[in-house]
C-alpha cells in the first residue's frame, strides 16, 4: 500500500518534470523565453519604476537582482526596493531551476507562491512583506531547502509538516500563525525565537496546546515522521529513477495517464523501455533537458562576422539594451543598442530546416555574401544549440509598408510622392536583379518580397531585407508564410522559380502605385486586396483613373510615367511565369521611366520640391517621419 502511494508521488513528480521540460524548450539570448516572460510578468505585477528601467536588456546578466547560470535563472534577489505590488501564486512555475529567492523588506502582497516546480530552491526569504494566507504546503517537498525566512508577514493557519533534513534556518515569527508546532525533528531543532509573536502552541513555545490538539502528540508524531523519512528517501531515489524515466517517457507524455493506471509494473517496464530507447533518444534529451542549464550561449556560440572588423563582440550584444521590433514571420526581431551607441537589428531565427551546424553556417555564408547598396547588410550570425541569430545593420526609417499606409488621414502623414515611389521601385528592382544573378542562390532567390521587407534608410533609399531565407527556413513554414508560395504557379503546379520573385515585385509595385494594402503584406486584414487580380480587373473594366493613389494624382505631369510603371507591374504579375520579364529587363524599364520623368520634369526629385512649393507639406524628399 505504501509502495503504491510512493509510486503515485514519483509519477506526479515525473509529470511535473515533463511539463517543465516542455516549457523550457525555447531559449532566448541569455535566458529562456519562458523565464524571461515569467520575469516580465513579475515586473508587470510589481509596478516598480526601478525594475521597469533595469529589466529590459537582452541578457539576464544585466537584469538587476537576477542571477543566471548559462541560460537559466538561478537567483532572484530584490531586497528593500519598495516594491508594493502583487505576486501571482503561479509566478515561479517557469523559473524551475531557481535556487535563491529573496524579496526581503518590500511591501509585496498576495498569497505565498506555489513552489512545487522549484525543486532546486535552497534559500527563500520573503520576510518583511505583506504576504497573507497560509504557508504554502509545496514548501514541504523542497528537499534542498536550507533557509526559510517568512517573518513579519500576515500569514495565517498552521505550520506545515516541515521535516526535510536540509532545513537549517527557519523564521516564521511575527505572523498570525496558529495551532501546534508539528513535532518533527526539523521543526524541533529551532528555538522559540523562530516562532515568536504568533498564536502557536507546543514546544519550543511556552504555551501548551489545548486538549483538542493531537498533532503534537509524541507517538503519532514519531510514527508519522518515520513514514515521512521513508518518503524523503524514496523521493531521492525517485529523483534518480526519474532521470531514467524521463528519458524513456519523454515522447510518451500523452500515454502517461494510461501508464499511471498500470503503475504496478511501470518501473520494470520503464527500465526495459529505457534500454530500448536510450540510444535513439539520448541526444535529444541532452539538448533539451539535461544539459540545458550548463549550456549557456556564451560558452558554445560564436558570432561569425561577415566583414572582419565589426567593432563589437557577442559580449557587447549580450549586454546591449534591446527593444522588440515585433514578432516576425520567422522569429522575433530586436533593436539592440551597443555600448558605443550604435544600433543593430537582431533576428532570432525560428522554424528552421533541420540543418547541421555546418550546413547552417554554409547557407548563411552564401546569404551574407550577397552585398548590394539596396540590400540590408548582414553583419554577423550565430549558431548555437539553443539559438540561431542574424545580426543586421539597423535601418533608420522603418519599412515601406508603414511609409505607404501609415498615418493616412491624419495630420502626421507626409505625402509620399511619385519621385520617391519611383526611386523605391528602382532600388528594389536593382536589389532583386542582383540576387537573381547569384549562381549560388536557391530556386527563388528572394522568396519573400513584400513591402514590410523593404526598409527605408536616412536618404529614403530602399534596402531589401529577409532575402534568400528559403535556404534555411523549413519548407512547410516557407510554403505557408512566404510570398513566392502565394504565386499562381505555386498554387497550380507547386513550383516556384525566379519568376515567382518577379511576380512578388509586380505586386509590390502595384501596392506603391495604388496605395492599397496588399494581401501579401497582411493576409488577415479586411481591407487587404489581391492587387494583381484587382489591377487586372480595373484595367480590363477601364476604371484606370481610380487605380492610382490619390496622393499621386496631384502630380499631373507624372501620369505618363505612372501608367508605364503600371504596365510593367501588370506584365510582372502575368499568370504565366514565362511571360513575365526577368529582373534585368525590369531594371531597364524602370530606368527608362526615370529618364522619362527627368525629361518631363527636367530635374526629377528636386523639381518636385520646386513644383510643389505652393504646398508646404509636399515634400517627396523628406519621407522621414518629421523631426
Ligand atoms: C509558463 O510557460 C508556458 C509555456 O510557454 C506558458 O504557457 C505558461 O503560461 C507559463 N506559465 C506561467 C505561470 O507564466
Ligand atoms: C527596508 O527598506 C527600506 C526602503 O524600502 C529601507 O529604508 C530600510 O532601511 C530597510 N530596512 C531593513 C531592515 O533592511
Ligand atoms: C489573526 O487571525 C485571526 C483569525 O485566524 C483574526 O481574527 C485576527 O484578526 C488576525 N490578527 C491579525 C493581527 O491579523
Ligand atoms: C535561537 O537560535 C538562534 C539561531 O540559531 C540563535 O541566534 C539564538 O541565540 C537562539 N536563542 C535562544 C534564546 O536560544
Ligand atoms: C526571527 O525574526 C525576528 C524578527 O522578526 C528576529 O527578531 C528573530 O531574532 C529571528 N529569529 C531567528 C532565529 O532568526
Ligand atoms: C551552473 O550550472 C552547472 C550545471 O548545473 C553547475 O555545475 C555549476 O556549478 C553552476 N554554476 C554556478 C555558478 O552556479
Amino acid at each position: 500500500m505504501k509502495f503504491f502511494k510512493l509510486l503515485v508521488i514519483v509519477f506526479l513528480v515525473v509529470h511535473d518534470y515533463l511539463v517543465a521540460a516542455q516549457d523550457n524548450a525555447e531559449i532566448i539570448i541569455g535566458f529562456t523565453e519562458d523565464e524571461r516572460n515569467a520575469l516580465l510578468a513579475l515586473k508587470a505585477g510589481f509596478h516598480n519604476a526601478f525594475l521597469d528601467e533595469n529589466w529590459q536588456s537582452f541578457n539576464c546578466m544585466n537584469w538587476y537582482g537576477v542571477r543566471c547560470n548559462g541560460s537559466r535563472v538561478v537567483g532572484l534577489t530584490l531586497e528593500s526596493l519598495d516594491i508594493a505590488g502583487e505576486i501571482k501564486v503561479d509566478a515561479l512555475f517557469n523559473l524551475s531551476v531557481l535556487s535563491v529567492l529573496s524579496f526581503r523588506n518590500n511591501s509585496i502582497f498576495g498569497q505565498l507562491m506555489d513552489f512545487s516546480k522549484d525543486m532546486e530552491l535552497s534559500r527563500l526569504d520573503l520576510s518583511r512583506n505583506n504576504f497573507d494566507g497560509v504557508i504554502s504546503p509545496s514548501l514541504v517537498n523542497l528537499v534542498r531547502l536550507e533557509s526559510l525566512q517568512l517573518q513579519e508577514n500576515k500569514l495565517t493557519g498552521a505550520i506545515p509538516w516541515f521535516d526535510q533534513s536540509s532545513l537549517k534556518e527557519l523564521n516564521v515569527s511575527n505572523n498570525n500563525l496558529s495551532g501546534p508546532i508539528p513535532n518533527t525533528r526539523t521543526l524541533r531543532s529551532f528555538n522559540s525565537s523562530s516562532y515568536d509573536h504568533n498564536s502557536l502552541c507546543g514546544p519550543p513555545t511556552s504555551t501548551t496546546c489545548g486538549p483538542t490538539s493531537h498533532v503534537g502528540d509524541t507517538s503519532a508524531g514519531s510514527n508519522k515522521s518515520s513514514v515521512d523519512a521513508t518518503l524523503i528517501i524514496v523521493n531521492v531515489i525517485g529523483s534518480i529513477v526519474l532521470v531514467m524515466l524521463l528519458i524513456s517517457f519523454y515522447k510518451k507524455n500523452k500515454q502517461l495517464n494510461q501508464k499511471i493506471s498500470e503503475r504496478n509494473n511501470v518501473i520494470r517496464e520503464g527500465d526495459k523501455e529505457k534500454l530500448e530507447n536510450d540510444e535513439e533518444k539520448g541526444d535529444e534529451m541532452s539538448s533539451t533537458v539535461i544539459d540545458h542549464q550548463a549550456k549557456g550561449l556564451i560558452q558554445e556560440g560564436k558570432l561569425v562576422f561577415v566583414d572582419g572588423e565589426p567593432g563589437f563582440e557577442l559580449r557587447d550584444l549580450m549586454t546591449a539594451s534591446a527593444e522588440s521590433l515585433g514578432k516576425g514571420n520567422f522569429g522575433n526581431t530586436y533593436k539592440a543598442r551597443l555600448d558605443d551607441g550604435r544600433h543593430v537589428t537582431v533576428k532570432r531565427l525560428r522554424d528552421l530546416k533541420p540543418l547541421s551546424r555546418d550546413e547552417f553556417l554554409n547557407h548563411l555564408k552564401i546569404i551574407a555574401a550577397q552585398k548590394h547598396p539596396n540590400l540590408v547588410p548582414i553583419l554577423a550570425y550565430l549558431h548555437s544549440n539553443d539559438e540561431k541569430l542574424l545580426v543586421q545593420k539597423f535601418i533608420m526609417n522603418g519599412n515601406l509598408f508603414t511609409r505607404l499606409h501609415g498615418g493616412r488621414g491624419t495630420s502626421d502623414r507626409i505625402p509620399f510622392r511619385w519621385g520617391a515611389r519611383l526611386a523605391i521601385a528602382h532600388g528594389v528592382a536593382r536589389a532583386m536583379e542582383y540576387l537573381h544573378m547569384n549562381p549560388n542562390s536557391s530556386l527563388v532567390p528572394h522568396g519573400n518580397l513584400k513591402s514590410s521587407n523593404v526598409l527605408i534608410d536616412e536618404n529614403n533609399m530602399p534596402l531589401v531585407s529577409d532575402y534568400s531565407l528559403t535556404l534555411i527556413i523549413s519548407n512547410t513554414i516557407a510554403v505557408h508564410r512566404m510570398v513566392s508560395f502565394k504565386s499562381p504557379e505555386y498554387l497550380t503546379s507547386k513550383k516556384v522559380s525566379k519568376k515567382s520573385d518577379v511576380w512578388s515585385y509586380g505586386s509590390l509595385v502595384m501596392e506603391l502605385l495604388t496605395g492599397r494594402v496588399s494581401i501579401l503584406s497582411v493576409p488577415q486584414d479586411d481591407k487587404a486586396v489581391d492587387l494583381c487580380t484587382w489591377v487586372h480587373r480595373a484595367v480590363r473594366e477601364e476604371w484606370t483613373a481610380e487605380i492610382f493613389d490619390l496622393e499621386l494624382m496631384v502630380q499631373r505631369s507624372a501620369i505618363h510615367g505612372m501608367l508605364k510603371l503600371l504596365q510593367l507591374a501588370v506584365r510582372c504579375c502575368d499568370k504565366v511565369p514565362e511571360k513575365r520579364p526577368n529582373m534585368s529587363e525590369v531594371v531597364k524599364e524602370v530606368e527608362s521611366i526615370k529618364a522619362l520623368n527627368l525629361d518631363s520634369d527636367s530635374e526629377e526629385d528636386l523639381s518636385f520640391d520646386r513644383d510643389q512649393s505652393q504646398s508646404p507639406t509636399d515634400d517627396s524628399i523628406s519621407a522621414t517621419p518629421s523631426r
